[in-house]
Parts: structure tokens; C-alpha cells; sequence
């Protein structure tokens, strides 16, 4: 991403405090998507590196264009669809560090300070920490074969009432358990906003009660995790409904470790199952 990121922490709408390493959120993406974030990552730290490099030689028109290069223009040249599988938190938090790096190369030219700039790229690099600290990668399970991929996705049509090509599915495993979301691509999109909401809060009120009959017609009985989910008591597996101003979203949590071991693998099943969809950008879940 570059082009994505940099984003100031909405992390507590993810509810963590997010500063140790085992506490860490794991997104999952596919291959070329992981790749594509490690590539801005890496540019992140090249263009931080020349800042530094110019702002210790008080060469402040070298630094306003290794700041610019940095800036919201890095985040401009994103691929959409990343934009769309990445947690808004991360977004905004990626696009504020980018934000940051514009201010820096404004006051170049206002304060003409190096001393001062130097003090602004201290205080965005913590950006970088609160993010690390908050966030790491994984890589979304081998793809199922063609056969399968297509076989869900005509049982999916079947279960759920919106279009999968006009939306976005994100799964986020967190410590307690897991973040199901699925938001439009087109933010006017209305009918479908309409849609994911309606189907969401369904099913997180059927997987409140233990029924997770709709999953399991898309994806089979033997999906992973499920088996485990289906054995929550009552209050051991929280189920929590939310709307969005896109989309929708159900967070599971529990203390159990089991339980949160079961959404993780479930999760990861059902990346699996819409490989061909989450690559194109537009996971659906279950
Ligand atoms: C919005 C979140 C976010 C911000 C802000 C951010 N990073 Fe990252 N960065 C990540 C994630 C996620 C990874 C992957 C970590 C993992 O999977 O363990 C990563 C990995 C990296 C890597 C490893 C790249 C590789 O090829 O393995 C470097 C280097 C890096 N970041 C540098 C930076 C620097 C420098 C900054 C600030 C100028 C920064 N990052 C800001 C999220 C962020």
C-alpha cells in the first residue's frame, strides 16, 4: 500500500489497546496483497530514511521532497481494492502519517527550521510504531480448488441476498476473537448497504442462539471451526451486531481459547472458500 495507510489510531473502535506484541490484530490477505503492503512499507522506510539523511544536512529542499514523496500522493497512487480489504482503522491511521508528511514539507518552506522538522518527523514516526504495535499480516489460506470456489459461490447466492461483486468482505482476528465486515465498494450504494445490513443482523442473532445453519449450507458441515462454535453456551460465544455507514459488521468475542481458536480457523476457511473473490478484492464471508 502505498498508497494506503498510514492512519491514526480509530484502533479503539477495534477495542485494543493494542501496544503488545501478542495483542496484535492479524489481517488476512492473499499473497499479492501482502506483498503490495510490505512494498509501501519498505518505501516508507527509504523516503524516512533520506528525510533524515537531508534534514541532517540542513538541506531543507531536499527534505520538502522526500516529505512530499511520503505524503498523501504516496497514498493517492493506492490500489482501490486494498483500500477495501484493510480495516478502515488501518486506513486512516496509514493516510494521517501520510497527511503528516505533507505538513512536514509545508513547513519547510513557512518555519524553514530543520531543528523543528526534525521534531515533526519524531512525532510521525510514532505512527509507525502504533501501528506495528497494533497489526501484523498473515497470509489468507491456500485457495481452494476451482471447482469448490465455484460450487460456493452458487450456494452463496443462495444464502445471501447481496451482490458479492458490488461488495467487500474483511476478516480481522483479533485476541478475543474475530471482526466480520462487509461494506459496499460504491459508498452511494444504498440498496446493497440495505441488504448486508438486513442479512448481518440476521445471522449474528441466529450464531447468538448457536445456529449456524446458514454458513453451513454454503460451505458444508465440515467447515473449520464451526463444529467448536456450535458447542458455545450461551454468553461464552458473544455475537455483536453493529451497522456501518457502508456495510455492516459482527464481532465475536469470547475468554474461552477454544472458542476464539474456532472464529480464527472459521475465518480462515471461509477466506479459503472465496479466494477467487478476495484476490478480485471482494471477499465475501460465509
Ligand atoms: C497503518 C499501519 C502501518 C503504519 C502507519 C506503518 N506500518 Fe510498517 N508495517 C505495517 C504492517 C501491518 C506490517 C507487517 C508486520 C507483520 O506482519 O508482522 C509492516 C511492516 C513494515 C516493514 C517490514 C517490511 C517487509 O518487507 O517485511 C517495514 C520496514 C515497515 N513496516 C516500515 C514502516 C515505517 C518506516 C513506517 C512509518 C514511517 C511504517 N512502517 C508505518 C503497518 C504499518
Amino acid at each position: 500500500m502505498h498508497k494506503t495507510v498510514l492512519l491514526t489510531a480509530i484502533l479503539a473502535a477495534y477495542s485494543l489497546s493494542a501496544t503488545a506484541q501478542e495483542q496484535r490484530q492479524t489481517l488476512l490477505l492473499s499473497p499479492p496483497q501482502r506483498a503490495h503492503v510490505l512494498a509501501e512499507m519498505r518505501g516508507l522506510l527509504t523516503g524516512t530514511q533520506q528525510l533524515l539523511s537531508a534534514l541532517a544536512q540542513d538541506d531543507l529542499t531536499a527534505a520538502a521532497q522526500h516529505a512530499q514523496s511520503l505524503g498523501m500522493g504516496m497514498a493517492g497512487s493506492a490500489e482501490h481494492h486494498l483500500a477495501q480489504v484493510l480495516p478502515p482503522a488501518f486506513m486512516q491511521l496509514g493516510m494521517s502519517l501520510h497527511q503528516d508528511f505533507d505538513a512536514l514539507a509545508a513547513d519547510t518552506k513557512t518555519v524553514k527550521d530543520p531543528k523543528y522538522s526534525l521534531r515533526q518527523l519524531a512525532a510521525a514516526l510514532n505512527k509507525c510504531n502504533v501501528c506495528h504495535d497494533a497489526y501484523q499480516i498473515s497470509i489468507a489460506d491456500a485457495p481452494a480448488d476451482e471447482a469448490r470456489l465455484d460450487e460456493v459461490a452458487a450456494r452463496g447466492r443462495h444464502v445471501m441476498p447481496f451482490a458479492l461483486e458490488q461488495t467487500r468482505h474483511i476478516f480481522t482476528k483479533t485476541p478475543q476473537g474475530g471482526i466480520q465486515q462487509v461494506i459496499v465498494i460504491d459508498k452511494a450504494n444504498t440498496a446493497q448497504i440495505a441488504l448486508i445490513q438486513t442479512h448481518l443482523s440476521k445471522i449474528a442473532a441466529e450464531f447468538s442462539r448457536g445456529d449456524f445453519s446458514d454458513p453451513a449450507k454454503i460451505h458444508g458441515d465440515t467447515m473449520p471451526g464451526l463444529a467448536t462454535l456450535r458447542t458455545a453456551k450461551p454468553l461464552q460465544l458473544k455475537v455483536a451486531y453493529q451497522t456501518l455507514a457502508d456495510g455492516a459488521q459482527i464481532t465475536y468475542t469470547s475468554d474461552h481459547a477454544e472458542l476464539v481458536a474456532a472464529v480464527h480457523q472459521w475465518f480462515a476457511a471461509q477466506l479459503s472458500d472465496h479466494a477467487r473473490h478476495a484476490q478480485a478484492g471482494h471477499a465475501h464471508h460465509h
